[in-house]
């Protein structure tokens, strides 16, 4: 059985721009978008280009910077805004235009105070227009979340019919269950006649924490783009994690789903992000975390030296941190003291052991956590020796 592709879908420069106090300036946005081309993400949203003249410029940047990845920009279902995305994209290589518009009653009602059949003319409406500047054009149906799913099929077969080569069914405010949410993607799939014609894309935000287990239950019922951002940053509680799609794909084979991504550049596109937006990640953020390769109770410290797999479910370096890490605390036990003495050069006998354990818990119980300069002075008090290296 062959391994289905994924398309990765980053949208860290526009829905992940969209959180409070982190703005980007043009230079730093090519920067980011240089680097997610090399990381192999398939499409780069670049931005919102009708929102702001210096959004349209790094739109306008990205496309001169970017060769391989698609360069994507985001607009309303109104004219002016796909004519603005249509020439911030015309340096593009290849150019994405992502058009869309509300669908659920909420919105329909009251954001848009229209009705549902008004909105199938202006999505239709949309990509029509869009088509007039780009071929690939991709089609949001805004709280597709939320969306009664007999109205939001009638939607999306409309605008495939229309020429939209993507659709996108956001779960905008992060209120699926994965279970609803998959089965939103199946019914599409089944009840959707011109389906076949476009690929499915998921674009979940993670209100409840749910945003990657809904993106991964959309693919396993049959899409085949995941939007998703560095960090998972974006509104509110953000959006779907880059890392944690992508690694769930890899560390998952029966899934049979493949995407391409330079993972061993997870670890630094993290910290690139997080630098330039001066937003931190979380020390347990899943992948990418600072704790997410850190061990430090005893039995798990003692686990992981016998062998990694006891307590770690991927390799460190296939996400390019160098390795796993022991940390010592009041709960280590002796074998990670043993372990971290040998790695910075004092092979302990068992006697010393005896005596430099009961020696490290007081460091510990002050410290909290011991680092390698502690172990060396603790070393030299007890007139331990440096092993000779061969
Ligand atoms: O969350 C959302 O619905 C969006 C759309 C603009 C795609 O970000
Ligand atoms: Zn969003």
């Amino acid at each position: 059985m062959t391994n289905d592709k994924v398309y990765i879908f980053d949208t860290t420069l526009r829905d992940g721009e969209q959180v409070p106090g982190c703005k980007l300036n043009t230079p730093e946005k090519v920067e980011i978008a240089l680097q997610l081309e090399k990381l192999g993400v398939d499409i780069i949203e670049a931005g919102f280009p009708v929102s702001s003249p210096g959004d349209f410029k790094s739109v306008e940047e990205i496309c001169k910077a970017v060769n391989d990845s698609i360069v994507c920009g985001l607009s309303r279902a109104v004219q002016k805004d796909i004519e603005i995305a249509g020439d911030a994209l015309k340096y593009a290589k290849r150019g994405r235009i992502h058009t869309g518009i509300g669908t659920s009653d909420l919105h329909v009602q009251y954001k848009l105070r229209t009705t549902r059949e008004k909105i199938i003319e202006r999505s239709i409406a949309a990509v029509a227009y869009a088509k007039k500047f780009v071929e690939d054009v991709e089609f949001y149906a805004e709280d597709a979340g939320r969306t009664d799913n007999e109205y939001l099929a009638r939607v999306i077969e409309a605008v495939i019919k229309a020429g939209a080569t993507v659709v996108n069914i956001p779960d905008t405010t992060g209120y699926c269950l994965p279970g609803d949410y998959g089965a939103k993607i199946k019914y599409l799939k089944e009840n959707v006649s011109n389906i076949h014609k476009a690929i499915i894309s998921t674009h979940c935000h993670n209100d409840l924490g749910l945003a990657t287990a809904n993106s991964i239950a959309g693919i396993s019922n049959g899409a085949r783009q995941i939007e998703c951002t560095i960090n998972g940053i974006g509104e509110r509680a953000g959006n779907t994690s880059l890392e944690e799609v992508v690694m769930i794909m890899k560390q998952h084979p029966l899934l049979h789903l493949d995407t391409g991504i330079n993972t061993r550049m997870l670890k630094s596109l993290s910290g690139l992000v997080s630098d330039r937006m001066g937003m931190v990640v979380q020390a347990n953020k899943a992948i990418v975390g600072e704790n997410a390769f850190a061990h430090s109770s005893g039995i798990h410290q003692d686990g992981v030296i016998k062998k990694r797999e006891t307590y770690e479910i991927m390799d460190p370096a296939d996400v390019g941190v160098d390795k796993s890490s022991i940390v010592l605390t009041a709960r280590s036990g002796r074998a990670a003291l043993a372990y971290r003495c040998k790695e910075i050069g004092f092979n302990l006998t068992k006697v010393e052991l005896d005596e430099a354990y009961p020696k490290f818990l007081g460091i510990a119980d002050r410290k909290k956590e011991v680092n390698d300069k502690d172990l060396v002075v603790l070393m030299k008090r007890m007139n331990i020796a440096e092993a000779v290296p061969v």
